[in-house]
């Protein structure tokens, strides 16, 4: 890890098992620029608890999606891997930077918009099912993001306006003191991988039920894929490649020549959805078949996990108590 290079940094909360929306729109394009940069990454689990209050199952997502690092190429020794709730002193930055947060931001944020508006639509009290950690979250998520000095965060589209609210209060901080303490971030999302959709067209999430686990067994995987929701065109029916959501998918994983031929062979007719679906399944079980077997191995015995996530806490404690006594100082404490 050279400090020269610049610092990528990115975070994925424990909330579920990943799935390929996950894959492809965060791990994936976050593992390419790890090549090139001093990269960051870890497991956001004091986000998952605004919502998962159960402790078997925040511990048995975290190991999901650490083994889901690891076994799609995480590196440990050129990445800084590790678990959000071991290093403390990200809380702390938390709260320097609130009061350097103006709470119109937060008003203004799209997942508590989005949750006001749904009360309200159901005539409910706005802030109904909200509670601080939610209502707070892009100020957390500003501190993991400005605690590790990032200059680039890798997401989906989705969370590019948490960055840019993490660039806000970098900005007002930094300019309070005339100093640039914290290093202005710049999210980017990938325009192919912005949004996959899921099973049923929609965005693939969590919160939509519509997601294809990235390592589903292989019966299982192919068993999900015949689930895709398509249109009522019968086997002979030229078919449209560009509308249709098992396409849509099917290109992310395909070569250019695989995704020319496929389309000819919706566009001249007589294939039928079941076949579509068969070659996605065929295309997307040789990509994960030797991610997943990795995987596999990493949940059986979680002995490297825990000894990966133990190094990376003490390396991310380190750099992060340097720069929160580097901050105190600033602050005038
Ligand atoms: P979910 O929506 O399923 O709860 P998360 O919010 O935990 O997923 O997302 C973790 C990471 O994966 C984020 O960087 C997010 O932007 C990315 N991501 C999630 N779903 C998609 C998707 N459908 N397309 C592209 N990126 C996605
Ligand atoms: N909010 C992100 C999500 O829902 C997860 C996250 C938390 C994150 N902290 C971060 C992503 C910092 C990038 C940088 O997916």
């Amino acid at each position: 890890m050279s400090n020269t290079k610049k610092i990528a940094l990115t975070g994925i909360k424990p909330t579920g098992v990943p799935h390929i929306g996950n894959y492809l729109g965060a791990i994936k394009p976050a593992l390419e620029l790890a090549d090139n940069y001093d990269a960051r990454y870890f497991i956001a689990d004091y986000h998952a608890l605004n919502s998962l209050k159960d402790r078997d199952l925040l511990k048995s997502y975290t190991y999901e999606v650490a083994a889901t690092w690891l076994a799609c190429g995480l590196d440990p020794d050129k990445v800084l891997f590790y678990r959000q709730s071991d290093v403390p002193q990200i809380f702390e930055l938390t709260t320097m930077i609130m009061a350097f947060t103006s709470k119109g931001l937060m008003n203004r944020a799209h997942a508590y918009k989005a949750i006001v508006a749904d009360n309200l639509e159901k005539e409910k009290d706005p802030d109904n099912g909200v509670n601080m950690g939610l209502f707070t979250y892009p100020v957390l998520m500003a501190a993991d993001i400005l605690m590790f000095d990032a200059d680039y965060v890798p997401v989906g589209k989705d969370q590019i306006q948490h960055i840019e609210i993490a660039a806000d209060i970098a900005e007002a901080f930094n300019s309070n003191y005339k100093v640039e303490a914290l290093k202005i971030p710049t999210g980017i999302a990938s325009e192919e991988t912005q949004t996959i959709t899921g099973l049923d067209g929609r965005k693939m999430s969590k919160s939509y039920n519509n997601t294809i686990s990235l390592f589903l067994p292989e019966k299982q995987l192919r068993k999900i894929i015949m689930k895709i929701v398509t249109n009522s065109q019968e086997i002979d029916e030229p078919k449209d490649p560009d509308s249709c959501n098992v396409f849509a998918l099917y290109k992310l994983f395909a070569t250019k020549e695989q995704q020319e031929a496929l389309a000819e062979r919706y566009r001249a007719g007589g294939l039928g959805w079941g076949h579509a679906k068969q070659e996605l399944f065929e295309l997307l079980n040789t990509v994960v078949a030797p991610m997943r077997e990795k995987y596999f191995a990493l949940m059986d015995d979680k002995s490297y996990i825990d000894k990966v996530l133990v190094e990376g806490a003490q390396k991310a404690r380190d750099i992060a108590q340097a720069k929160i006594e580097y901050l105190r100082g600033v602050i005038g404490f």
